[in-house]
């Protein structure tokens, strides 16, 4: 099946399944408010299971690339061809569950098929809350939380996983424990992930790819191979990290 590609007039976008090992395509994508351009003529491929970490300062317009991947971004002003599977699920800084359902419901809400329940006590048990299905979102920390959203994304198996900042209100034990946790869920799941953050150096312990966004373009784009598992003491570790910052402009910043 040819990919289900759509020229962009308004922002609008075509959606479909994408068989070369692509699973994000996009060509020539820019975006903007009123006469504001926020993001120019981006080119960005992703493919079946590669793991992009998005790094840019803040108003860059990481989270405006994201919502463009997620197809959230109707009001917006956009040109630009864009291919994305319809199969794809979003995580967010706070976990956006329903307050008055229970755990195991807010997992498997609008999700199909008569097993749905047993998938979402699966998925619940993935990422280690087993025993917690009845429990409201209020009942569990912001760690645990987060950890319920990352259940109710991945029983629908999606093609393609966006994420920005999911561990950015967790604080440093939490997300350590997260990111083992993240990897593992995207070793055996295998989605395309775009994943926005502002650490550098969680990025580079997650992303197979780290890209940089700067002044509405991809202003750097590297591939990350590092040994497993992943350490800050690796001299390539802290080589990618010093790259990095220059990148995001940090050291221009302290120097100045
Ligand atoms: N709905 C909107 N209406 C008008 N301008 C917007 C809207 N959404 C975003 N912008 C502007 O687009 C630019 C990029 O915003 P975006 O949220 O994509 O940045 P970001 O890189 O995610 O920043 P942060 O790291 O702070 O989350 C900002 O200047 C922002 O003010
Ligand atoms: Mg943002």
């Amino acid at each position: 099946m040819a990919p289900d590609t759509g020229r962009v007039g308004a922002g609008r976008v075509g959606a479909g399944r994408v068989n070369t090992g692509r699973v994000v395509r996009a060509s020539g994508l820019s975006r903007g408010f009123g006469d504001r351009v926020v993001l120019n003529s981006i080119d960005l491929d992703i493919a079946r299971g590669e793991f992009v970490a998005l790094l840019g300062r803040s108003g860059s317009g990481k989270s405006t690339l994201l919502r463009a991947l997620a197809e959230l971004d109707d009001n917006v002003l956009g040109s630009g061809e864009l291919t994305v599977p319809r199969n794809r699920a979003v995580v967010f800084q706070d976990s956006r569950l329903l307050p008055w359902a229970r755990v195991l419901d807010n997992v498997v809400l609008g999700l199909p098929g008569r097993d749905a329940l047993d998938r979402g006590r699966a998925a619940l048990a993935e990422v280690g809350l087993a025993g917690r299905e009845k429990a409201w979102p209020k009942e569990l920390s912001g760690g645990e939380q987060q950890r319920v959203a990352l259940a109710r994304s991945l029983v629908r198996e999606p093609e393609l996983l966006l994420a920005d900042e999911p561990f950015g209100a967790l604080d440093a034990l939490t997300r350590i424990r997260m990111h083992a946790l993240l990897r593992e869920l995207c070793a055996k799941h295998t989605p395309a992930v775009l994943f926005i953050t502002h650490d550098v150096d969680e990025a580079l312990l997650l992303a197979d790819r780290v890209l940089v966004l700067d002044d509405g373009r991809i202003a750097s784009d590297r591939r990350v191979e590092l040994d497993s598992p992943r350490r800050h003491s690796d001299p390539k570790f802290t080589t990618h990290r010093d790259e990095l910052l220059h990148a995001l402009g940090v050291f221009e910043e302290v120097t100045a």
